[in-house]
């Protein structure tokens, strides 16, 4: 049986490839998502991507994902550091979640190292641009 897997983007991950590319990369989001999916077909996963700007979509996605995935890899961006709703609806599903983030948060201002996140998910990997997505997908699935 293939694990189905639900990336989560969360507020401003649009804008990769025309934001901040110095902390966040040059590659779009679109980019990030075909590179996840090649790795995903090579390892025989059911991967499902979805971003949204809003706090509520993503606690509705992960709510569905419930439902139907075995685990979650979220890049829940700002929201990280003040929701807990978040946080909640993980708990919620109790489904195998990692955290991800492109930049190295700790290397940055105070605000980004506290995670409301972190302690409701199996990891966190952060620092490794998109890369942190296939580390954090291959974490879950092993
Ligand atoms: C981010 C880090 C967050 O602090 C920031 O608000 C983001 C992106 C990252 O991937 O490095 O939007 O989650």
């Amino acid at each position: 049986m293939s694990s189905k897997i639900l990336i989560i983007h969360g507020p401003n991950l649009n804008m990769l490839g025309k934001r901040e590319p110095g902390v966040y990369g040059r590659l779009s989001l679109q980019e990030i998502n075909e590179r996840l999916r090649d790795h995903a077909e090579e390892r025989k996963l059911e991967l499902r991507t979805f971003q949204s700007n809003s706090e509520g979509a993503i606690i509705d996605a992960i709510h569905e994902a419930g439902a139907w995935a075995d685990g979650i890899v979220i890049n829940a961006g700002a929201y990280t550091h003040t929701s807990i709703a978040i946080r909640d609806a993980i708990t919620a599903v109790a489904l195998p979640t990692v955290e991800v983030h492109l930049s190295n948060v700790h290397a940055r201002e105070a605000f980004r190292h506290k995670s409301l996140i972190a302690p409701v998910c199996l990891g966190v990997v952060a620092g490794f641009g998109w890369r942190s997505y296939l580390l954090g997908l291959e974490a879950l699935v092993e």
